[in-house]
């Protein structure tokens, strides 16, 4: 038995029709969603039992689960579950209220960043709080030859507390613990990295204080800041974006190595509940194109 896959995206992201947590249990499915998520790198599953078990389970087939290094936003009772809420949660800081708004690419500033991140939608609300994704091996894909050449060899700086604004109310500076600043130091990562899976060569960067983008190695900042900028326009180009308008059941799988993404939970009054189960999977260190 096979899965069937609708195009949602502009050239990415499918709708994968015909899957059942019953199924889950089924090797050619579980092959056929893997192979769908390689190569549409976003995919969208319709009606998942909203539970704790079933979406661990399904999360083992693209690797072993990552807890989030911020404790506070761990599920209770499963901790490779991060619950994410725009409501006031027990234990949490107002700031993380927003985690996940701003364009990024999930743990890009851990020295291992993430291969996979499933989304669940728990609580949605009828409107707002949409996900957008970019696909950024098409982004590489249609950049000059000559901007290719500059770019590929350049490593950039990541930091997850960077921030060129500390006042700003979501700088991590403010609610960071000791531990978890020393579990997150500055890495560095390839600009243009070669997809493990696929080959596909895709930018790995993305536009804003979440991504904890520093510069490129080697560069003044004025340099390094107007070629990034030049780049995080290309990728974010409206060709290039995918709109998810949440359903409840709605799990959303992501590959982190070849699309960037941003929650608009920012945007979202706080009548509007959002609660989302999510499990990013433990990936290996980018490899340079
Ligand atoms: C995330 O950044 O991993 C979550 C995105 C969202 O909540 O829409």
């Amino acid at each position: 038995m096979t899965v069937t896959v609708n195009i949602l995206g502009p050239g990415f992201v499918g709708e994968v029709m015909g899957v059942t947590s019953r199924l889950l249990d089924d090797s050619d499915i579980l092959s056929s969603i893997h192979a769908a998520y390689l190569s549409h790198k976003v995919i969208v599953i319709r009606d998942f039992p909203i539970a704790a078990d079933p979406l661990v389970r399904i999360s083992e087939l693209f690797g072993p689960a990552d807890p989030h290094h911020v404790a506070a936003v761990r599920h209770p009772d499963q901790p490779k579950i991060t619950i994410l809420s725009n409501q006031d949660e027990p234990g949490r800081k107002p700031e993380m209220k927003k985690f996940g708004a701003g364009w990024h690419s999930d743990y890009s500033y851990m020295r291992r960043p993430s291969n996979a991140t499933l989304l669940l939608g728990a609580e949605v609300p009828g409107e707002g709080g949409d996900t957008l994704f970019a696909d950024t091996a098409r982004a590489f894909d249609t950049l000059s030859d000559e901007m290719k050449r500059k770019i590929i060899g350049l490593k950039v700086r990541h930091e997850y507390r960077f921030t060129k604004d500390r006042t700003h109310p979501g700088a991590r500076w403010n609610f960071l613990s000791e531990a978890e600043q020393a579990a997150t130091p500055e890495v560095v990562h390839p600009l243009v990295i070669r997809h493990p899976e696929t080959g596909a060569h895709c930018l790995f960067i993305a536009p804003s204080s979440v991504s904890g983008v520093k510069g490129i190695v080697g560069m003044d900042d004025a340099e390094s800041d107007a070629l990034l900028a030049g780049l995080f326009a290309h990728m974010t180009s409206e060709r290039l974006v995918y709109r998810h308008k949440w359903r409840p059941g709605d799990l959303v799988i992501w590959d982190n190595r070849s699309t960037i993404h941003s929650a608009t939970t920012d945007q979202l009054p706080s009548h509007q509940v959002r609660r989302m189960y999510r499990i990013t999977t433990n990936g290996s260190e980018p490899l340079a194109a």
